[in-house]
């Protein structure tokens, strides 16, 4: 067979070729081992030397033809296998979706949000610390004592290496006072408690999520708390009465409610008290949410216990202060008519759909 054959051969057998496989097959017919190119090469050593040379050229030229066809045929077929590929994968994106649900904000991120509206526009800000504390945080600088009920492992999450998932959002009024007490000592006009400046006000809330080892009808083992801190150099029990009476007015949107302060114990406040308001639900007649009493307590505070500012470094006897802290998920509850506090973490989207 001559040069000439072959390549039109193979031109007639690539072009006839639709798929990559069988163009590898076909490429074997004439580039391979015993391929019809491979064979000229092999027939050189049987021509006269003079011949060689010449006929050497022309084989590897036909070779290099057959190779450029190749090449062509395979990136045709390629590109034809794509366009089939896209043809059949096409996409009408003028259907319409599936999902036409539109995302809302989570009862419970609608409270927060709102608590801290309302905190904002009488002047505190929103601080924040870590989910995972230490043992000084959490307990010791809150003058919780050692052997106290809130410190065993049935109450705590307790991570390997000693920190823990914290309890409560109090921590960071230890955390945020221990700043500006270090930003006081850097400031030129501050010069910390002993220096004689004057602290600036401390005027925050610290919403976020809490954790206790806890787990039914009315307890889940992750919750969110929001914590109140006002420490100035003239803060008194009537301001926090004042501040939290307003707060819980505007919150339920009611103008008279009432409100009540039951003495309590909190191991970082003295005096301690639990707030309780007028029954939102049943304006007082009682009902079940407010186990006929008329009452439903919603928080807990009291005046900044002195070890708690002597943890710190604050001056006790200059200054004083309040906070609070409070339960978001129940404020969610009452606000919105929620019986069952498991509905906020299930994700049921019937159940969230209705804030919308
Ligand atoms: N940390 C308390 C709790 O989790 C609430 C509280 C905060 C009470 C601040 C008084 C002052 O129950």
């Amino acid at each position: 067979m001559n040069l000439d054959e072959i390549l039109k051969d193979a031109e007639r057998e690539f072009a006839a070729t639709g798929s990559l496989p069988i163009l590898d097959q076909v490429k074997a017919r004439y580039l391979g081992k015993s391929g019809a190119i491979t064979a000229q090469m092999k027939s050189l050593g049987a021509l006269p030397v003079e011949e060689r040379k010449a006929a050497g050229a022309r084989i590897n030229q036909v070779k290099d033809q057959v190779e450029a066809l190749l090449r062509e045929r395979r990136d045709a077929i390629q590109a034809a296998e794509l366009e089939r590929q896209l043809a059949a994968e096409s996409l009408d994106v003028t259907l319409p979706g599936r999902g036409d649900a539109v995302a809302s904000l989570h009862p419970v991120t609608r409270t927060l949000a709102r608590i801290e509206a309302l905190f904002s526009s009488i002047g505190f800000e929103v601080a924040d610390g870590p989910e995972i504390e230490t043992d000084f945080y959490n307990f010791t600088a809150l003058n919780i004592p050692e052997n106290h009920p809130a410190r065993a492992m049935h109450d705590t999450f307790y991570l390997e290496g000693g920190n823990l998932l914290r309890t409560h959002t109090s921590p960071v009024q230890v955390r945020y006072m221990q700043n500006v007490m270090k930003l006081a000592g850097q400031s030129q006009e501050f010069h910390g408690p002993t220096g004689g400046g004057a602290l600036p006000p401390i005027r925050i809330i610290a919403p976020g999520r809490v954790y206790r080892c806890d787990s039914d009808v009315t307890h889940t083992p992750m919750f969110h708390q929001v914590e109140g801190l006002w420490v100035d150099e003239s803060i008194s029990f009537a301001d926090l009465k004042g501040i939290l009476a307003d707060f819980m007015a505007r919150f339920f949107e009611r103008d008279n409610l009432p409100v009540r302060f039951r003495p309590s114990f909190f191991p970082f406040t003295e005096p301690s008290a639990e707030m309780d308001i007028g029954c939102v639900i049943c304006e007082g007649a009682g009902c079940r949410v407010c186990s006929h009493t008329g009452w439903l307590e919603v928080l807990g505070c009291g005046m900044v216990h002195p070890n708690v500012f002597g943890h710190v470094g604050i001056d006790a006897e200059r200054y004083q202060g309040f906070a609070f802290g409070l339960g978001v998920e129940r404020l969610a509850m009452l606000r919105y008519g929620v019986d069952d506090l498991r509905l906020f973490f299930e994700n049921d989207v019937r159940f969230l759909k209705q804030f919308a």
